[in-house]
């Protein structure tokens, strides 16, 4: 009796722990890729990089407003749910947006990049509400992209780039020496009739650095274009929730060299040369798990995805799930691309069966949204949300004389289609419009 009981226990013990280590190889499973997979963009694909009426973003309308007239206004993100829905408070939705004076020379703007913060009552009128926090509490000589997300507790998370040192800074040759670190702070949100304050500051602490082994650090780079180690983006996937910060960066030393994936399959490989340098283009996508509830504590992980030898910067990464789909979008230039390919300013797109997957990229090449050929560097940051609203800045559009302006406010929002790996733009919103969305799904 004891003995058959024992054995009962035992049999129960062993098919526990059966049922348990197959339920965590679920998503790998799911995905059919190993935990520590990571994606590539090849040449051979990005090479198939086109403008098509499917990915061309209208042209811009040169009658728009400033929305902060004395500010330049570029890369901006809505203040989302910790389920990725967009936060409403009080009737408010939230916005962020690096903003810099707009009495400093446009291209001076980055190294003066603070974040500003904006509210809105229909999401289409925005009213600029300045810096929520203290510059000289904030981590970096500049504060650079991100994400915000307001938790169940109504805490404001705020997670940026804080980029070079205030210490000895120096606007000779900065890019050689401003290193990007990953950082946060939080604050407490209300609303009154004068609109939405950010108050309560927290501390500012850095939660993610590069380690050189998966990301490169600002000693090892090699490229004539910026190290990445930047745009943090908050993710609770829907499917496991589990949480996730997934930031830009560049290949590090276990990753830094052209390996025959990254060029293309066998025939492509027997037909095609890659030209002297190319290898110096090491952009991937990062991703650091979420190892407490207040994301102070985060586990670095080998990349999501990596363009070495195609592209050199995968901008702002962020996911958006549809169904069973999970698109990861990230934004990119021409000038980032490798020898031998190129393609516009815009947003590509790659689809995959789990966070981490073996992802394809959209369309046969990536592209999803692309700026007109004549206009080509019209907007720029596009931001895919949940329910595929894409918000973005005009950066530098031609006037109806073709001569080249400064926008640095909103552009256009667009709506687009996803379908499988295809995707469509469809119809056009107001600047800066931002219609409440749901959860990731
Ligand atoms: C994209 C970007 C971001 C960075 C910011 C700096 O427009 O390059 O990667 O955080 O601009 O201005």
């Amino acid at each position: 009796m004891m003995k058959a009981r024992k054995s009962i226990y035992k049999k129960m013990v062993i098919s526990t722990v059966v049922a348990a280590n197959f339920l965590a190889a679920i998503p790998a499973f799911a995905a059919g890729v190993a935990d520590d997979h990571t994606a590539i963009w090849s040449r051979q694909q990005a090479e198939k990089v086109a403008l098509t009426k499917e990915n061309t973003a209208p042209l811009v309308d040169m009658d728009f407003k400033l929305v902060a007239p004395d500010q330049w206004v570029w890369d901006t993100w809505p203040l989302q749910n910790r389920d990725g829905s967009l936060a409403i408070v009080n009737g408010y939705r939230v916005a962020f947006a690096l903003v810099a004076p707009r009495s400093l020379g446009w291209g001076d703007r980055h190294t003066e990049a603070r974040i500003g913060m904006f509210y809105s009552k229909n999401g289409k009128d925005w009213t600029y509400a300045g810096i929520p926090y203290n510059y000289d509490k904030a981590l970096g000589h500049m504060q650079w992209a991100g994400t915000a997300m307001m938790d169940e507790n109504g805490k404001v998370h705020l997670f940026y780039t804080a980029t070079g040192d205030k210490s000895n800074w120096d606007n000779n040759g900065w890019d050689r020496r401003a290193v990007q670190r990953i950082a946060k702070t939080t604050f407490d949100i209300n609303t009154d009739k004068n609109g939405v304050h950010l108050t309560n500051e927290g501390p500012h602490q850095i939660i993610l650095e590069a380690d050189g082994k998966y990301y490169e650090t600002i000693e090892n780079w090699k490229s004539n274009i910026i190290t990445a180690f930047r745009d943090p983006f908050f993710f609770q996937d829907p499917n496991t929730g589990k949480e996730y910060i997934i930031f830009e960066g560049q290949a590090g030393t276990d990753r830094n060299y052209l390996k025959p994936e990254n060029i293309g399959d066998e025939e492509y490989r027997n037909t095609h040369s890659v030209p002297e340098g190319a290898q110096l283009y090491n952009g991937n996508i990062g991703i650091a798990e979420v190892l407490d509830h207040d994301i102070t504590k985060l586990k670095l992980l080998p990349p999501l995805l990596e363009s070495v030898g195609a592209n050199h910067q995968l901008e702002r990464p962020h996911v958006v799930v549809n169904g069973d789909d999970y698109y990861l979008f990230t934004i990119s230039h021409t000038f980032t691309y490798a020898p031998g390919l190129t393609g516009p300013d815009g947003v590509y797109g790659f689809v995959g069966k789990g966070l981490r997957s073996d992802y394809k990229p959209m369309n046969g090449s990536g592209l999803v949204i692309g700026n007109p050929k004549e206009n080509p560097y019209q907007a720029y940051s596009w931001m895919v949300l949940p329910n595929q609203q894409v918000i973005s800045f005009i950066n530098e559009p031609k006037d109806a004389n073709g001569q080249v302006q400064f926008g640095g406010t909103f552009a256009a929002t667009l709506k687009l289609s996803l379908n499988g790996d295809q995707s469509e733009i469809g119809k056009e919103q107001r600047n800066g419009e931002i219609k409440p969305f749901g959860a990731n799904r």
